[in-house]
């Protein structure tokens, strides 16, 4: 018997099906179609001719390609009984529940007791489909890989885009052209990880950020993820997304994918884009008070490090607060006998000798200061000189002989013991002081790739925000080494990347919104000369990079000139005036005809406004600045636009760009078609741009 199931939400069209029992494949992913192409139509159509050197039929490209099926790639489930032996289902139909926007297939082997179901929910919100594989045993199996339901690239595309990257270097953007046989991308060090953010975008040909067609996918895991993108000998692609290979370390009778999250976009880059970053701020993250703005951030890590002295951090709290901070963060240093990063991991109890009478006295400066108070852990890991250490070496992950990172280890946190030994102490943190922000840090990688370590991670992340539901936590490893949807279901801001060099900054930060939204991304003002990377940049530029998305400050407030202060004092307050339409805007990448600029706009929801950064990296090869072309405008509606930042205007801008002198009265059509001249702009400067539907 042939079945068939199709998913619409306007944007996009997903059809499903088979012509007999065996698992279906999608044979239709894109604009939406009319409901008058039946779904027989679709599925017949889709058919492709064979011929010598072939098979006498095309082995489905199913959900989960089986290797029975001689289905000539990777196979989307390797598993084995516990004598070791391959184990090869052959799925058939079983049932299929039905909602308007969700989707469960399950499929079995009776003969072999193995059952295969695949989710899937639309969310016409977003545009997002959510969608996960499960599996289940009536005996014992080892469980090698298995894929989240399998998808076919298009063919109409020369090359994917995928993430790598590095620690200072985050969501680097790869263009990988498609070519015979699999790129494999896998991160088998027990994170995400900065060098495979778990994301691919495969656009068609001729799209571009602003235009053409694209497929979007992320895989929502914090644990190491394999990614399999496979041109097969036939020519058809496949995309799988799993948890790395040989991660589930115990035989098991149930086991379950983490969440892929696909989206079609015929609206470029960005369509993929803005679906991702609102799904993942109105669908997943929990803010404790979703309506309080996100409040600016003062991190003292690059002003104090490990020097923790009260009256110098008091100093900074007030001087912070006269320049717009609203929440103070106490970074790493606090805590056993923490004065550099050889010691004390595990030892969750405030150091005496930098604090004699515990937190109290600076959480109550920053509190009378009318400042959040927020605190760093690392709970996950322990430093081999450390009195937890010393009492339990039984609790470290991995094998005793392994590699150091950042000379530490990481607990085993399947260990009961462990869980609760960390629940505690940071239980006691919080009911002891008001902390209402943790920033919770992970800085190395695991010794061994193991699903249940990340599973602890997650309940241990739960129970914290169960019982203090009012704390927000943020994802850090290192900055961005564990940058994922499935984190950040528990969580609410990314330390985006250790960089805060504003260069650095706004590639990583444009990168990065292809899949995150503002609201979540954290971004400071680092001091003049970064640290990382030992360039100067003046304030304007750097308080402009920041503001760009969730704002702080992370130098030493007290070194700023007066002038300094007054320029951070302006930006900040145009970020609090502005925060509540920007933190629900969509980031849209433009197009710049110069690979000098990169080029943003941040669009409201309700389309009455618009604010663009054209931010000048380094010098262009060409003279003059090329135009800038606007996106997703009413092509009909006027909008008058202005640049607000005229005094950044040097005197080698000696022409006269109408955006220099006087605001503009011009057409969405002309905004996106012909594109805005701005003045002559220096390498590493941004002009600001807002425009206001009329
Ligand atoms: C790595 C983080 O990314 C930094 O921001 C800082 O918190 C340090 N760890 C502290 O050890």
């Amino acid at each position: 018997m042939s079945h068939y199931w199709r998913l619409d939400d306007g944007r996009q069209t997903l059809v499903l099906a088979t012509k007999d029992e065996l698992l279906p494949q999608v044979v239709y992913w894109g604009k939406p179609l009319p409901k008058s192409d039946p779904s027989t139509n679709l599925a017949e159509a889709h058919q492709k001719d064979f011929t010598g050197g072939m098979l006498d039929k095309n082995p489905n490209l199913s959900l989960c390609p089986e290797a029975n099926q001689t289905f000539p790639g990777q196979p989307g489930l390797r598993c084995r009984d516990t004598k070791g032996s391959p184990i090869h289902p052959k799925f058939q139909f079983l049932s299929a529940t039905e909602n308007t926007n969700d989707l469960i297939l399950t499929y079995q082997d009776k003969r072999l007791g193995i059952t295969y179901q695949a989710h899937f929910m639309l969310s016409p919100q977003t545009g997002i489909i959510t969608t996960w594989a499960s599996l289940s045993s009536t005996r014992p199996i080892w469980l090698q890989w298995l894929a989240a339901p399998v998808f076919p690239a298009p063919q109409y595309s020369s090359d994917m885009l995928d993430v790598s990257g590095r620690w200072l270097g985050e969501f680097q953007i790869n263009r990988v052209p498609w070519s015979a046989g699999m790129h494999l991308r896998e991160s088998r060090t027990g994170r995400s990880g900065h060098e495979h953010f778990p994301g691919l975008i495969i656009p068609e040909y001729g799209a571009s950020n602003m235009e053409g067609q694209a497929y979007g996918f992320h895989y929502g895991w914090s644990g190491g993820h394999k990614m399999i993108a496979e041109e097969l000998p036939d020519g058809r692609r496949q995309i799988q997304f799993g948890n790395a290979t040989d991660s589930e370390l115990e035989p098991g009778l149930q086991f379950e994918t983490a969440k892929l999250y696909i989206v079609f976009s015929d609206q470029g880059l960005n369509g993929c884009a803005v679906a991702f970053q609102r799904h993942l701020r109105d669908r997943i993250i929990i803010f404790p008070k979703a309506s309080v703005p996100r409040p600016v951030h003062y991190n003292c890590w690059e002003a104090i490090y490990f020097n923790h002295d009260i009256s110098v951090l008091k100093q900074i709290a007030t001087k912070a607060k006269s320049l717009g901070a609203e929440r103070f963060v106490l970074d790493d240093g606090w805590f056993g006998k923490r004065d550099n990063d050889t010691t004390s991991l595990g030892d969750w109890q405030i150091d005496v000798r930098k604090y004699p009478t515990g937190l109290g006295p600076i959480v109550d400066h920053v509190k009378a200061l009318n400042m959040q108070f927020g605190l760093w852990i690392e709970p996950e890991m322990v430093s081999p000189d450390s009195e937890l250490y010393n009492t339990h070496p039984d609790w470290v992950l991995g094998p005793k002989d392994q590699l150091l990172g950042r000379q530490q280890m990481a607990l085993n946190l399947s260990l009961q013991e462990v869980s609760d030994y960390l629940f505690m102490c940071i239980a006691a943190l919080l009911n002891d002081y008001d902390i209402t922000y943790i920033k919770w840090d992970h800085n190395r990688v695991l010794p061994i790739s193991d699903v249940s370590q990340t599973r602890k991670v997650y309940e241990l992340l739960a129970r914290v925000r169960t019982k203090f539901p009012h704390v927000e936590i943020e994802t850090c490893a290192s900055g961005g080494g564990r940058i994922d949807f499935g984190i950040l279901n528990y969580t609410q801001r990314v330390w985006l990347s250790d960089s805060n060099d504003a260069v650095e900054r706004s590639k990583i930060q444009h990168n990065a919104a292809l899949f995150l939204p503002s609201a979540v991304t954290g971004s400071h003002v680092g001091p003049r000369q970064c640290h990382t990377t030992g360039r100067i940049f003046d304030m304007k530029y750097r308080a402009w990079i920041a503001a760009q998305r969730h704002m702080g400050f992370e130098m030493d407030p007290r070194e700023i000139t007066d002038l300094d202060a007054q320029i951070l004092l302006d930006v900040t307050q145009w970020y609090k005036d502005n925060r509540n339409w920007l933190m629900k805007a969509d980031i849209l990448r433009l197009d710049s005809s110069d690979p000098s600029v990169i080029a943003e706009m941040q669009l409201a929801q309700d389309g009455s406004r618009f604010v663009i950064f054209k931010n000048q990296i380094e010098t262009s090869a060409q003279i003059n600045p090329r135009p800038l072309r606007l996106a997703q405008l009413d092509p009909e509606a006027s909008y008058l636009i202005r640049l607000i930042n005229r005094d950044q205007i040097h005197n080698l801008s000696r022409g006269n760009p109408v955006l220099k002198n006087q605001k503009l009265q011009m057409s969405g059509t002309w905004l996106m078609a012909h594109g805005i001249n701005l003045p002559y702009a220096l390498p590493s400067s941004i002009w600001v741009v807002e425009g206001h539907k009329l």
